[in-house]
């Protein structure tokens, strides 16, 4: 009655936390901090919300699933000046694909591209491990196999490229590139995503670049896929996820989109008009408004700037803290990710996410995120400091 492939894929990580924490209290007398998932609780730019708010005729009608021109358009702009992409490069009708929040673009893109066979094998989709699950998810409900990258700090938390198998490589379908990367931060230099393209146009598959925490850094924009496949005159098998989650710190407006290679696009965009619903019609408003504006993204990193420093202060080089290159995550060397977890909500009232959850078990029963556990830096800098004193000496005791 079930697919048991999708059945295979185990607990998502939140349930697994939630599990893991449901016999233990927070520690009494203290107001608990929430750093385990990844959201933003800074509410969504107040310039938006005379848009949502006027919304109510967009209810009486389905949106467009492809999105409104104006959206298209918006997104088209913005990728044009962010990553200096030639103008007209990117066809706005057929080359960009507003999403309901990438997860859902991240997740059905191996149904769109993986072929039941490729070499005469059972297709492959490479991921970095530590990884977002959804690709997991989404590579498994295509049926191809998961194939974990290695993403450790001595690869500079992120998947070394110049180690693949060329028997992986010839059945690869699709290699998932996360940069900034969730949890470790680390983020992809131009030669590296060009050899990730290089290897994509050899080998015949697609390379998706989650970019959704590209905006998320102190001073050095992360390079990007497009910008990067641009340089070689065509965005051929190249694809880039982008979201206002992170950019705009609105991941209830559900809203970011996928946008490349014209051959992927056709098909996640025909796979799209079978599958997906339309995002409403304010939110699709509201988000036009906001790809066109950059200062409430300058406020943004601003507020992640000051929590970075206020905990980098507080921890130094403890639990083998840096300061990553992008996005909002600290990936915390504790010894014991689980353990240091349970601890942290008994006695500082801290919730965090140990890192086997974000990790796949090898054969062997090694789990390289075992060690380690993710913060979310969401919250003000006054409360993160907070967090991190209690938090170093719960762990420290
Ligand atoms: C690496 C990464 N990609 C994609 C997403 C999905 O973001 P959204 O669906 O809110 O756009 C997240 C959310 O946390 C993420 O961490």
């Amino acid at each position: 009655m079930l697919n048991d492939a999708v059945a295979g894929l185990g607990d998502y990580p939140f349930p697994r936390l939630a599990a893991l924490l449901k016999d233990v209290a927070p520690a009494p007398g203290l107001d608990p901090i929430d750093l385990a998932v990844g959201e933003p609780k800074d509410g969504a730019p107040a310039m938006a919300r005379d848009m949502l708010a006027g919304g109510f005729d967009g209810y009486g009608k389905y949106p467009p699933v492809p999105g409104t021109p104006e959206l298209r358009r918006a997104i088209a702009d913005w990728l044009t000046r962010r990553y200096a992409l030639p103008a007209g490069m990117l066809n706005t009708d057929a080359q960009i694909a507003p999403l309901s929040g990438t997860r859902e673009g991240l997740f059905m893109l191996p149904l769109a591209v993986v072929p039941e066979r490729k070499a005469g094998a059972r297709p492959a989709v490479l991921m970095p491990n530590p990884f977002y699950q959804v690709y997991k998810g989404g590579a498994v409900a295509a049926r191809a196999e998961p194939v974990m990258l290695p993403a450790t700090a001595a690869t500079g938390f992120l998947p070394d490229l110049d180690t693949l198998d060329p028997v992986l490589l010839a059945r690869t379908a699709l290699l998932y590139v996360c940069s900034p990367s969730n949890p470790q931060g680390a983020v992809a230099s131009r030669d590296y995503l060009a050899k990730a393209i290089a290897l994509a146009r050899a080998h015949d598959f697609v390379l998706a670049v989650d970019e959704c925490y590209a905006e998320v850094y102190d001073t050095t924009p992360p390079p990007g896929g497009l910008e990067v496949a641009a340089a070689t005159g065509s965005l051929a098998n190249v694809v880039v996820f982008h979201s206002l989650s992170k950019r705009s710190s609105a991941p209830g407006l559900r809203s970011g989109f996928v946008a490349g290679c014209p051959t992927v696009m056709a098909a996640v965009r025909n796979l799209r008009n079978y599958s997906a619903s339309g995002t409403p019609a304010a939110i699709m408003t509201a988000a036009t408004a906001l790809w066109r504006d950059e200062s409430h993204v300058e406020a943004m990193r601003a507020r992640y700037r000051a929590r970075f420093e206020a905990v980098g202060r507080i921890l130094g080089n403890r639990f083998g803290y840096y300061r990553p290159a992008g996005g909002f995550f600290l990936w915390l060397d504790v010894g014991d990710g689980e353990a240091a977890t349970r601890r942290l909500w008994s006695t500082a009232a801290v919730r965090v996410l140990p890192g086997a959850y974000l990790s796949h078990t090898g054969p062997e029963g090694i789990n390289l995120g075992a060690a380690y556990v993710r913060l979310a830096l969401v919250h003000d800098a006054p409360v993160m400091a907070e967090a991190a004193r209690r938090g170093a000496a719960a762990l420290t005791d």
